[in-house]
C-alpha cells in the first residue's frame, strides 16, 4: 500500500513457528524483553506478534468483539500491546478472513471487519497478519479488501499482512490491498520446505517495492531442523529477496549462534536497504545460484548460493552483474565481515547448502582501498584507520 507504511520490509517476531497455540501471554512480554536485551531491538527488529489462538472461542456476547483468550492472555490484549509499547516496540496480532482461524479455537473476522479492526485500533495494535482458513469460497480480493477498509477507516496507521498462500496470485493485487502478501503456503523447519520457498519467491521479484513486498513465510532459524550453514543460508537469502524478517524461534531459548545469525547487521542491511528492491536470480541452473540485489547509492549485493549436497564453486563477474569499469573491485563478505580484492571473477567454494553474501562497493577501486589481509588489519575489529 502507498500509505508511508512497511518502507522497508517488517522485521519482528511471531511465535507460530515456535509455539504454535501453546502461546500466552508471558512469552510475548519476555520476547519484546529480550528485543531489548540482547539488542535485536537496536539491529532494526520492530513488531512483536501474535499468532493464531489468543481469543476466546467466542466473541463478547453484548459487544460482539473478538476477547482475549482466558488462560493464555488473562491480562488482555491491550495491557499486553501497552507492555510491548513501553518496551518502544510495537504490536502485531492475528485473525482471519473467514469464519474461523486455521487453527478453528477462534472467530475469524469474515463479515466482522469493521468491528474487529476498531478492536485492533483500540488495543493498539501496529501490524495485522490476515489468514486465509475457513473462507466460505469467497473471492480473495474482496474479502482483504473488505479488512483493508475497515483498518483505513481506523485511522491507526496498521500494517497489513495478506496471508493468502499464493493461491489467488496476490503479487498481482496486493499492492492495492496490503504492505506484504505470502507467496506460498507455510514454512516448516527443513531444508525442503526453505529451499522449495525461496524458488517459489525468488521469481517473483518484480512485484516488490517500499510498501509491497513478498513474503515467502516467517524464519525458521534456530528451531533446530537444519544446521547453522543451512539457517545461514534461509537468512541471507530472505535478505537478498527483501523478504520480512520475522524471527519465529522462542529467543529464550536461543544459542548464541542463532541470535548471532539474525543480528548479523550487514546481512539486515541488504534486507532493509531503502530500494527497496527484491533479488534479481542472474543463476539459478545446477543448484548453483547467483542472485543480485542493486542497494542504495550503487553498492550491490550478491549472494552465491550452493543448493546441492556436496561442495561446489558458484561464481560469476563484476561484468556480469554490471558493475562500473574498475582495475579491481572491494568485496565485502557479510558474514566473515572482511574485505578482499578482485580484478573481475566473484566467486566461492562452498561447502553443500551454504551461502557467501558480499557486498559489492561501487565506487571502491580496489588499488586506492588496500585490503586488511595485505595491510595486517582486521577490519572487523574496528581497528583505527581502515
Ligand atoms: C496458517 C498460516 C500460518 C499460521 C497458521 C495459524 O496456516 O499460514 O502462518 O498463521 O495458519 O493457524
Amino acid at each position: 500500500l502507498p500509505d508511508g507504511l512497511a518502507l522497508t520490509p517488517p522485521m519482528g517476531f511471531n511465535n507460530w513457528n515456535s509455539t504454535g497455540c501453546a502461546i500466552d501471554e508471558k512469552m510475548i512480554r519476555d520476547t519484546a524483553d529480550l528485543f531489548v536485551s540482547t539488542g535485536l531491538k537496536d539491529a532494526g527488529y520492530e513488531y512483536v506478534n501474535v499468532d493464531d489462538c489468543w481469543a476466546a472461542e467466542k466473541r463478547d456476547p453484548l459487544t460482539g468483539r473478538l476477547t482475549h483468550h482466558p488462560t493464555r492472555f488473562p491480562s488482555g490484549i491491550k495491557a499486553l500491546a501497552d507492555y510491548v509499547h513501553s518496551r518502544g516496540l510495537k504490536f502485531g496480532i492475528y485473525t482471519s478472513a473467514g469464519t474461523e482461524t486455521c487453527a478453528r479455537t477462534m472467530p475469524g473476522s469474515l463479515d466482522h471487519e469493521e468491528i474487529d479492526a476498531r478492536t485492533f485500533a483500540d488495543w493498539g495494535v501496529d501490524y495485522l497478519k490476515y489468514d486465509n482458513c475457513h473462507n466460505q469460497g469467497r473471492p480473495a480480493l474482496e474479502r482483504y479488501t473488505a479488512m483493508r477498509d475497515a483498518l483505513r477507516a481506523t485511522g491507526r496507521p496498521i500494517v497489513y499482512s495478506l496471508c493468502e498462500w499464493g493461491q489467488n496470485k496476490p503479487w498481482e493485487w496486493g499492492s492495492d490491498v496490503g504492505h506484504l502478501w505470502r507467496t506460498t503456503g507455510d514454512i516448516n523447519d527443513s531444508w525442503q520446505s526453505m529451499l522449495g520457498l525461496f524458488k517459489a519467491n525468488a521469481p517473483l521479484a518484480g512485484y516488490a517495492g517500499p510498501g509491497r513486498w513478498n513474503d515467502p513465510d516467517m524464519l525458521e532459524v534456530g528451531n533446530g531442523g537444519m544446521t547453522d550453514t543451512e539457517y545461514r543460508s534461509h537468512f541471507s537469502l530472505w535478505s537478498i529477496m527483501a523478504a520480512p524478517l520475522l524471527i519465529g524461534t522462542d529467543l529464550r531459548k536461543a544459542t548464541p549462534r542463532t541470535l548471532e545469525i539474525l543480528s548479523n547487521r550487514e546481512v539486515i542491511a541488504v534486507d532493509q536497504d531503502p530500494l527497496g528492491i527484491q533479488a534479481r536470480a542472474v543463476r539459478g541452473g545446477n543448484g548453483q545460484w547467483v542472485l543480485t540485489k542493486p542497494l542504495a547509492g550503487g553498492d550491490i549485493a550478491v549472494a552465491l548460493f550452493n543448493e546441492s549436497d556436496r561442495t561446489a564453486t558458484v561464481g560469476t563477474t563484476a561484468a556480469a552483474l554490471g558493475l562500473p569499469q574498475r582495475s579491481g573491485y572491494v568485496i565485502r563478505d557479510l558474514w566473515r565481515k572482511q574485505d578482499s580484492h578482485t580484478a573481475g571473477a566473484i566467486s566461492a567454494t562452498l561447502p553443500a547448502h551454504a551461502t557467501a553474501l558480499y557486498r559489492i562497493k561501487k565506487d571502491a577501486d580496489w588499488r586506492d582501498t588496500p585490503p586488511a589481509a595485505e595491510a595486517g588489519l582486521h577490519l572487523d575489529s574496528g581497528a583505527e584507520g581502515v
